[in-house]
């Protein structure tokens, strides 16, 4: 199983590419299901998550083609990918394909809008809580939907004549249920009003991408979405948007190690609260043209409070970097999560490299040190593995991070990007 051995101590200098966001591209592979159209999605990344989403909307009839070139497509970077899913094969998403991801899930919304009727397994993916799936049932029930779950699978099946369009309030806030929602009522008969619906930009991207398609859609970004419900949708051509989540671990990485980053094809905008936390622990961060540049101003990273909340509050996939920065802070601050009830992993892994946290409830308390020191360490999720990367790029001598197929699953090219800015990080294959 692969390693990543990181010699900390240098600082970051140089140009990072962003890549597209991994939470939008899902979402919107997933809504090729919706038509018999091909959907061209560029800006693709070249992630373990997306992989294993091709491969399981293979199992439902779409036909995938990667820049029609089998050589770019080991590059790595920006891919464009078609999809064309002239017709459904197969409505079954079986445990073996969805238990490895939870959005994969997600295929239950057009499935049920097109077919009428599917079989999903529950999900699976990163073990940062319960995370159920009650807020899907019971907005697919809105729509109309009989939903029963069936030996570990949900049977999903919509009225005579489709989903019927309806008024839903979400009683929290879900992205992947907003996301769900969203798709299946593009196809329902008459209108859906979604409120509190989640605002992520993915949202946004993914609403984007359905109104290309035809869809007809108002409201997404804010907490009231309105859908009117069309027969069918076609095909479109659309850009996946930057991975907020990417920029600002890797702004983090530049303020735990030092240094000057330029991070390229990303938007400001998409990570304001972020962006704000880290201008007050002490970062000089500037808009550029097409991204963003930023700096350690060198007087040592002030101890900042945070809480994790949905967009457009600070994000929780940032909240395991952010703790990392934390522990070289000169004073004390508090990470309260309150998104994911068991997303603290993270915590025993930074102690090993010499960071102080105690943990009381859904609130970390961090007392900055002076000196992280390198050790071997465990990645248990996806964004606390990044995090330990990012604190073994400020700790003395040797970090080793096992399990890294975390990381493979959400960072595309990680140890190429920091090298290329000067850090010492490769992977070692056992
Ligand atoms: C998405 C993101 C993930 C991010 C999370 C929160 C993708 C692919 N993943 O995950 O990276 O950390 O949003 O920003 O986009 N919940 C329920 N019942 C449900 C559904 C969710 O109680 O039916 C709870 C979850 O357990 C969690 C909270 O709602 O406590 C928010 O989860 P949700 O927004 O649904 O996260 P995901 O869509 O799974």
């Amino acid at each position: 199983m692969d390693r990543i051995r990181i010699v900390g101590g240098n600082e970051l200098n140089g140009v990072i590419p962003i890549s597209g966001a991994k939470n939008a591209a899902l979402p919107l592979m997933i809504a090729s299901l919706l038509t018999s159209d091909t959907l061209t999605l560029e800006n693709v990344p070249h992630l373990a998550d997306v992989e294993q989403l091709i491969r399981i909307l293979g199992n439902h009839g779409v036909d995938i083609s990667v820049n029609g070139r089998r050589e770019r497509q080991e590059e790595g970077y920006a891919r464009t990918i078609h999809f064309t899913c002239r017709t459904i094969v197969d409505t079954l998403a079986p445990y073996e394909l969805v238990s490895k991801m939870r959005a994969s899930f997600w295929v239950i919304g057009p499935l049920l809008a097109r077919e009428g009727y599917c079989r999903v397994s529950l999900p699976g993916g990163c073990a940062i809580g319960t995370r159920p799936v009650d807020l899907f049932l019971e907005g697919l029930t809105a729509l109309g939907a009989e939903m029963e779950i069936d030996g570990g699978y949900v049977n999903a099946r919509a009225p005579k004549g489709g989903l019927i369009g309806a008024h839903y309030r979400f009683p929290k806030v879900s992205v992947g249920a907003t996301h769900v929602m969203l798709m299946a009522a593009t196809l329902a008969r008459g209108t859906t009003v979604i409120d509190n619906a989640a605002r992520e930009p993915e949202i946004v991207d993914l609403a984007r991408c359905l109104t290309a398609m035809g869809a007809k859609i108002t409201g997404a970004g804010t907490s009231t979405i309105t859908i009117e419900g069309v027969s069918s949708l076609s095909g479109a051509r659309h850009r996946v948007l930057p991975d907020r989540i990417e920029t600002g671990t890797y702004a983090m990485a530049v303020a735990m190690a030092g240094g000057d980053v330029v991070l390229e094809n990303t938007d400001v905008s998409l990570l304001d609260n972020a962006l704000l936390t880290l201008r007050r622990a002490g970062a000089e961060i500037t808009a550029t043209e097409t991204g963003m540049r930023i700096v350690r101003n060198g007087n040592g990273i002030q101890p900042v409070d945070v809480t994790t909340e949905p967009f457009p509050g600070f994000p929780t996939d940032l909240q395991a970097q952010f703790m990392a920065l934390m522990t070289r802070s000169t004073g004390v601050s508090h990470v309260t999560e309150t998104i994911f009830e068991n997303r603290f992993m993270h915590v025993q892994e930074l102690a090993r490299l010499g960071a102080k946290i105690s943990l009381s409830g859904q609130t970390a308390k961090i007392e900055g040190v002076p000196r992280l020191k390198g050790a071997p360490v465990m990645a248990t999720d996806l964004r606390a593995s990044v995090s330990l990367v990012i604190a073994g790029l400020a700790a003395e001598g040797e970090t080793m991070v096992s399990r890294v197929y975390h990381l493979d699953r959400g960072f595309e090219r990680l140890e190429a990007k920091l090298t290329g800015c000067g850090a010492v990080v490769e992977r070692v294959s056992d």
